[in-house]
């Protein structure tokens, strides 16, 4: 069974996402057993709180210094003896011990087609608007391991969703995720936790 934390920052529809997945059978051998976020008001700690899933609030504003978040983060979630670090909108950079710890065992979920309009400082919404604004005619999500760097670890999962001429940054958003998070972060999952694929030189193999 693979033991999930997930981490969040807002609604948490990424979250609902898994937990339905897992409910309704389409993610086997996993289970939620922490879910982090480092907003106590994020909805995804409400959401996890109803389905009986330990939420935790661990935010960097608690700590007087860095290293005391980080070590807190690590460590709460290593008490849950956790195989699988799924970030679903969490956007606080990771303590590198984190990623060093948990090396091909954190993914993360990007409204985008990486790696375009990945890296620094492009994420949520502002994604879309630079989807927009370059004119683009597809975009979609990825789901990536996480290394040091920002949105460039090994991809896992695609899927592209078609931008409408009469697309706002939020109803393109909405529609990358109804279309493609929704749907890749679950899937990702659910083949990790079935021994579904191999990360070989950086590149990941469906077996
Ligand atoms: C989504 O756009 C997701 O791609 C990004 O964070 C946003 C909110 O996700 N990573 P959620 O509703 O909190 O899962």
């Amino acid at each position: 069974m693979l033991k999930l934390a997930v981490l969040v920052s807002g609604g948490g529809t990424n979250l609902q996402a898994i937990m339905d997945c897992i409910n309704n059978g389409k993610i086997t051998n996993a289970q939620i057993q922490v879910v982090i976020s480092n907003k106590e008001e994020a909805f995804g700690l409400e959401r996890a709180r109803k389905a009986g899933i330990p939420a935790r609030c661990i935010s960097p504003k608690s700590y007087e210094k860095r290293e005391d978040f980080n070590g807190a983060l690590l460590g709460e979630i290593q008490s849950h003896d956790i195989d699988l670090v799924v970030l679903a909108g969490y956007l606080v950079i990771l303590p590198e011990i984190l990623v060093q710890e948990y090396q091909n065992r954190i993914i993360n979920i990007h409204p985008s087609l990486l790696p375009s309009f990945g890296g620094v400082g492009c994420y949520g919404l502002k994604v879309h608007e630079k989807v927009l604004e370059r004119g683009c005619k597809v975009t979609g999500a990825t789901v990536h391991f996480v290394d040091e760097g920002t949105d460039t670890g090994p991809i896992i999962l695609q899927k592209s969703v078609e931008v409408l001429d009469n697309d706002t940054p939020q109803t393109l958003q909405q529609r990358v995720m109804e279309e493609a998070e929704w749907n890749i972060l679950p899937k990702s999952i659910d083949f990790i936790a079935n021994g579904k694929i191999v990360v070989e030189k950086n590149k990941v193999r469906r077996i």
